[in-house]
Formats: C-alpha cells, sequence, structure tokens
C-alpha cells in the first residue's frame, strides 16, 4: 500500500514531537518535506543516534540525504536565523532547499517592534517567542511587506531596489538611535538576505507539479489551539497551523491534501499565556515539567504542563478532518501514581462538550476527568502495542475515544526506533506497517 501527500498537524498548543513523526515519515516514501505557515518561532527536536538538532525554519526532512524541504508562502522568514541555522547543522542543503518567492521577511525591525509593544506581545499580554512573527504577519496584511521576489536579482536593479527600500524603512523605525546602533544590524541584515538568494524559486507551481505523485509530507508548526483562527485568541500565533492553511500557505488545492495525521502528546503543555483548563500546578505537573523536560525548544522557557484535553482534543480532528493520531511521550508517563484525561468541562453547574470561543470563559470551565492507574514499568524498550502495561493501554483507548481519532503510532521516546504501531487501528495507513522497519535504518 502506497501512502499519498500526508499532512502531519499538532492539533494541541505546539511542542507535540511532530518533528520526529516527520523525521520519520520523510525516511520513508515522501520525496518533498513542506512548511506551510510561521518561521523561526517553531522548535522542532530530532534525535538522532547520539545527536539532537534543534530545527527552527528548516522542515525535518532536512536530516534525511536527498529529501527535498520547501519553505513555503504563508511562511515569515527571517533570512539571518535561516542562515545561522543551515550553518550550525553543518549539513548541506544547497539543490533540496526551495523558498517561497512569495514568502514574507521578517525585518530586522520587527522583533524590536516586538519587544517595544511588549505590553501586547510579551510577559503579560500574548507571551510570544519574540521572534518578530505577529508583526511581520501584521505587515502581510497591511500590504506592506518585504517578500522574497523582492530579492530576485533578474528584476531591474533587483538587489539594489531591496536595499534601498530596506535602509527607508530601517530608517523611519530605528530614527530617534544614533547610526551606529542600527546600521551594523541592517548591513548584516542584507548579507543574510543576499545568500540565500539562490534558494527563491517559484514554490506554488514546483509544488504543483509534483502533487499528483503523493508524495508531499506537509509539516505543521505551532499547534491548532495556537491557530489565530481556530485557537484562544488572542493567545495564538499570527498563522495557521490548522489544515487549511496548507492551501493558503503552499498554493496547493485542497485535493492535494490526502491524508492528516494529528499529533498529540500523551498529556498536555502551553507556552506562554493564555486558558488552559487542564493545567497541573501541582507535583503532577511539576513531574511532567521534570520528566518531559519540557523546556520551550526556541526560547528555553518552561512549557506548563497539565493533562490531556479530551474536549480541544476532539474540535482540534473535527476541524483539520483528522484521520488518525500519533500519541507522542507516553514514557514520560511512567512513575505517576494516576493518570487523568478531562473527557469534558463544567461551567455554572451546567457540562460543556466543546471548548467555548472567549479565552476567559475557557479559563473558568473546570475539567471533568476519567483516570487510569499508573504504571512502572519502563516502556522505553516496548515495540509491540500489547507488551504495554494494561493501564497504558486504556488510557490510549481513552484518548482515541474522546478525540474521535484512532491512535495509530505511540512514542515511547525520543529515538526514531522508540515508535509502536497500534495493531487495533491497520484500517487507517495501512502503509505505515512497512514504514517502521525503514525508521530504525
Ligand atoms: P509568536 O508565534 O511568537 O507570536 O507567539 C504567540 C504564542 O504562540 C505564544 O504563546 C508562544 O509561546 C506560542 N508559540 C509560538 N510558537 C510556538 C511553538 O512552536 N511551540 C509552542 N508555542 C509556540
Amino acid at each position: 500500500m502506497i501512502p499519498e501527500n500526508t499532512a502531519v498537524i499538532g492539533l494541541r498548543y505546539g511542542d507535540e514531537g511532530k518533528g520526529k513523526i516527520v523525521d520519520i515519515l520523510s525516511g520513508y516514501h515522501f520525496d518533498y518535506v513542506v512548511r506551510y505557515q510561521g518561521g523561526h518561532n517553531a522548535g522542532h527536536t530530532v534525535q538522532v543516534g547520539e545527536r539532537t538538532y534543534k530545527l527552527h525554519l528548516l522542515p525535518s526532512g532536512i536530516l534525511r540525504p536527498h529529501k527535498k524541504c520547501v519553505l513555503g508562502n504563508g511562511m515569515v522568514i527571517d533570512p539571518k536565523a535561516l542562515v545561522a541555522e543551515i550553518d550550525d547543522l553543518g549539513i548541506d542543503v544547497y539543490r533540496r532547499l526551495y523558498i517561497s518567492d512569495c514568502a514574507t521577511m521578517i525585518m530586522p525591525w520587527h522583533s524590536a517592534k516586538e519587544n517595544r509593544d511588549s505590553g501586547h506581545y510579551g510577559p503579560g499580554g500574548v507571551g510570544s517567542t519574540g521572534r518578530g512573527i505577529g508583526p511581520a504577519y501584521e505587515d502581510k496584511a497591511g500590504r506592506r511587506a518585504f517578500k522574497m521576489w523582492e530579492l530576485d536579482v533578474m528584476r531591474e536593479n533587483g538587489f539594489d531596489k531591496f536595499c534601498l527600500r530596506v535602509w527607508q524603512e530601517a530608517e523611519k523605525f530605528y530614527r530617534p538611535l544614533p547610526a551606529r546602533k542600527w546600521h551594523l544590524e541592517i548591513e548584516n541584515f542584507l548579507a543574510a538576505a543576499r545568500k540565500i538568494i539562490p534558494y527563491i524559486c517559484d514554490t506554488r507551481r514546483l509544488l504543483n507539479e509534483k502533487y499528483s505523485q503523493g508524495k508531499i509530507l506537509f509539516e505543521g508548526a505551532q499547534g491548532h489551539m495556537l491557530d489565530i483562527d481556530h485557537g484562544t485568541y488572542p493567545f495564538v500565533t499570527s498563522s495557521n497551523p490548522t489544515v487549511g492553511g496548507i492551501c493558503t500557505g503552499t498554493g496547493l488545492p485542497p485535493k492535494a491534501i490526502k491524508n492528516v495525521l494529528g499529533v498529540v502528546k500523551a498529556y498536555d503543555t502551553r507556552v506562554g499565556n493564555g486558558p488552559f483548563p487542564t493545567e497541573d500546578t501541582g507535583p503532577a505537573g511539576q513531574y511532567l515539567l521534570k520528566v518531559g523536560r519540557e523546556q520551550g525548544t526556541t526560547t528555553g522557557r518552561d512549557r506548563r504542563c497539565g493533562w490531556f484535553d479530551g474536549v480541544q482534543a476532539h474540535e482540534a480532528v473535527m476541524i483539520n478532518g483528522v484521520d488518525a493520531l500519533a500519541v507522542m511521550k507516553l514514557d514520560v508517563l511512567t512513575g505517576l501514581p494516576e493518570v487523568k484525561i478531562c473527557i469534558g468541562y463544567e461551567r455554572n453547574g451546567h457540562s460543556l462538550h466543546h471548548p467555548p470561543a472567549d479565552p476567559d470563559e475557557l479559563a473558568r470551565c473546570k475539567p471533568v476527568y476519567d483516570s487510569v492507574p499508573g504504571w512502572t514499568e519502563n516502556i522505553t524498550e516496548v515495540r509491540r502495542y500489547d507488551d504495554l502495561p494494561g493501564s497504558a493501554q486504556k488510557l490510549l483507548w481513552w484518548l482515541g475515544n474522546r478525540s474521535h481519532a484512532p491512535v495509530k503510532l505511540v512514542s515511547v521516546g525520543p529515538e526514531r526506533s522508540q515508535v509502536i504501531l497500534n495493531p487495533n487501528a491497520k484500517h487507517v495507513f495501512p502503509w505505515m506497517e512497512d514504514m517502521l522497519q525503514m525508521a530504525e535504518s
């Protein structure tokens, strides 16, 4: 059975472990790994043998030789961050990295603007990653953004025109500051922008020419609850990590997306501010933080930890048309006396089965939990579903049942090989049955 174009989408607040799943799947049949939204606010950690890779802009497929990686038009890209990431990786990406000519650039003043407006974005506000993502998308919607095509040296006086516009805009933003404070920053930015020129192309055409071969993997960044339209607005990122973002963020038609794999952790985490009804600030939450090493890949901030929220997961499965789930970090729960799962909310004496839109209302919802007894067996070496402790299997059943999507994959450690297929979900993505052997390599 041959797979077809597949979307890997985080269903929670980001940091679900999409990077590992994309890394495994891209080692199999897929030729193109495509990011369609966000920027270097994302942080995907992938462990290969002894080495841990932290990726922010480059799709996780970049770790597989010969796989082609696309940064789609829906992304906001900081040329300096991209050049630094390519240099740090130490892998030759030339001829397999394609940057959309319609992607938006993050300019040097975007993160400065974000910090300046910190009442809105920063600690007391959304609690953003500080990478200039919001201001870059604001400029895009305001029709004044810098686009990658402006770097096209084939245009009349292409790069010179670009530089002139950058200096003019910088002058407006930085005017009160002495030149020595910002001139070097702009020069460094322009040098980085020049370096990425060879990678810029018409990715919409490229992907449209290829999609009928069924070898495209879409890598979501952030997650459903951070989506600007479907998340806990205003505590969201400024793009659409949800499935609809793929069409607008790549230029592909909906029929190009055949499969949707939703990624969740066996518990929940959230970085930054905003409602989180199942947050546990007690010993269990501390345990998840410590054992799960829940620090943000991008900012290093501690993640807030809590229990799996089946109400929100169901909503995310519905909106993204999720076919099956990958449940990550099941091993982190080992050693807890009890594992809870939220099966509904209670608000003013009423039961709620859908999350309210108002974030204050959501914050006031009281989760209704079911629970399974904890287990103490080390499950990191388990490779057969039936060898998991009975309690862990029961939890996975609940997770699928509440989310309304079958659990297909279970991850029990950071390594590529630490994944288990659920034999009760053979009917979805049957091609994954052969895939696991490839994952070991
Ligand atoms: P921004 O995307 O930097 O504007 O941040 C907006 C919100 O999304 C903040 O609460 C961030 O902590 C959160 N966020 C952004 N990117 C990620 C991510 O990759 N993982 C988890 N949270 C994220």
